[in-house]
């Protein structure tokens, strides 16, 4: 397996990873993706709990940049502690799997990897590899007989690299 970068570390989402300081959040990492809209932190608060209580289901892992110093913007103020943990980096990747609890395949469990983002300046450097290889081993590890994706065509080549083939075609339905 490729090794990060120096001082790079791969871990799960934390609660305190909403934090306001700028380029540095979880959600701005997202937005590579799509438009992520305005979130205030208390709304984060409770989608991480939701996940946190469902938590054989949704894995959300994250890469972090330590190397990046904390800014004085994201330090300490009486009215926000819970959006500040000293000394931590810049979070510059992003991925979850869903596990998919079914009937067939004697109640058989699928892995489903959606929102994988890799921050702009920091594409190219393996870290979307990464974030793929370590939902690949959750999805394993907790028993899943298949992980899947959907894709844009121009994402086909970087999945290719991560192992997955083309199977079936994605449909949408947009409400
Ligand atoms: N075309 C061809 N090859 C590619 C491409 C591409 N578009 N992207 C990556 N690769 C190759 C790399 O060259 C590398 O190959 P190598 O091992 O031979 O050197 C390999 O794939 C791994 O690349 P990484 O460096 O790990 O890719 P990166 O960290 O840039 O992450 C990602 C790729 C996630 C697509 C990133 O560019 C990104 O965040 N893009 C914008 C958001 C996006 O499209 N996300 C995916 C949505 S689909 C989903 O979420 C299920």
């Amino acid at each position: 397996q490729e090794s990060l970068p120096a001082g790079y570390v791969v871990r799960p989402l934390a609660r305190s990873d909403n934090q306001v300081r700028s380029n540095s959040s979880f959600l701005k990492t997202l937005e590579v993706l799509t438009t992520v809209g305005t979130i205030s932190d208390d709304a984060f608060q409770r989608r991480f709990q939701y996940l946190k209580e469902h938590s054989d289901q949704y894995f959300t892992i994250v890469i972090e940049d330590m190397n990046v110093p904390p800014t004085s913007a994201g330090s300490a103020t009486s009215s926000s502690p819970s959006l500040v943990t000293p000394g931590r980096g810049k979070i510059v990747a992003a991925g979850t799997v869903l596990v998919e609890r079914k009937f067939i395949h004697e109640l058989g469990m699928v892995g489903h990897i959606e929102d994988i983002a890799v921050s702009a300046d920091q594409q190219g450097k393996k870290l979307g590899l990464r974030i793929i290889e370590t939902l690949k081993a959750i999805g394993q590890q907790v028993g899943c007989y298949k992980v899947i994706l959907d894709c844009s065509e121009k994402n086909v080549p970087f999945y290719e690299k991560c192992g997955f083939e083309r199977k079936g075609v994605e449909m949408g339905w947009y409400v």
